[in-house]
């Protein structure tokens, strides 16, 4: 992975079809996706289930792009390693999930993937003030973890803001994740977000069967997004 703002659309497979993860990443590449999100849940830190370390491995030969792992789970240390292994490229904890987010960011890198962490929305972006230089993607929940097809959260946008400054040179994607659509992008971006999540905003009307739907959301989120750069 090389580092750079470009705008990057990372459809997240929650709002995917459960039973054809392999061809549903295919499709969405096919389809100009730029990395491929994949969120996983324990009905504990969020009140959903959704698979562990098993099928993310059984997905990976599917994806060619960035698999962009998104841990909602407490604890999360104990099952790094696997999800390492199992083959994510990105691995994001939430700052939240635990009492240790430095040393999880450390094994994280220590495990040979890029590491991430994510906010709730009531998480002030002063949470990370002194991880800064130990990560390489800041993901701000723009909905409350845990589901699909929530509403976005507009407070959240000041936050980017903030969090885009906080950054500064450094080499941080600064990552949204939630209500993404082709209205919303273009706030966040404006605000200094590049990697934009959407789950339903890319899945909605398509199938595999019917793939060029997903190419036609994909490219109005990143028409939007690219719009506001450009202002
Ligand atoms: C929410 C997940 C998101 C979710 C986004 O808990 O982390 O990645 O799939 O879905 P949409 O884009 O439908 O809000
Ligand atoms: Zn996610």
């Amino acid at each position: 992975m090389t580092f750079d703002r470009t705008i990057r659309i990372a459809p997240s497979i929650l709002s995917a079809d459960f039973a054809a993860f392999g061809a549903e990443c295919e499709a969405i590449e096919a389809q100009g996706a730029d990395w491929v999100h994949v969120d996983v849940m324990d009905g504990h830190f969020v009140p959903n289930l959704t698979f562990g370390p098993a099928m993310v491995k059984a997905i990976r030969p599917h994806v060619k792009t960035v698999m962009d792992v998104h841990l909602m789970i407490a604890p999360a240390d104990p099952y790094l390693q696997a999800f390492a292994e199992a083959g994510a490229d990105i691995l994001t904890v939430h700052a939240e999930a635990g009492p240790h987010l430095h040393r999880s960011l450390q094994a994280v890198r220590g495990l040979g993937c890029k590491a991430g962490v994510a906010l709730n929305p009531a998480t002030p972006a002063d949470a990370i003030d002194y991880v800064l230089d130990d990560i390489d993607l800041i993901c701000v929940m723009t909905v409350n973890p845990g589901f699909g097809g929530q509403s976005f959260i507009a407070s959240q946008v000041a936050k980017v803001r903030r969090l885009r400054a906080m950054v500064g040179d450094r080499p941080v994607h600064i990552e949204i994740d939630g209500g993404v659509t082709p209205e919303t992008a273009p706030r966040v971006v404006a605000a200094g977000a590049d990697v934009l999540v959407a789950g339903s905003g890319v899945f909605k009307g398509g199938s595999v069967a019917n793939p060029g739907v997903y190419g036609d959301n994909i490219r109005a989120i990143r028409r939007a997004a690219e719009a506001a750069r450009s202002a």
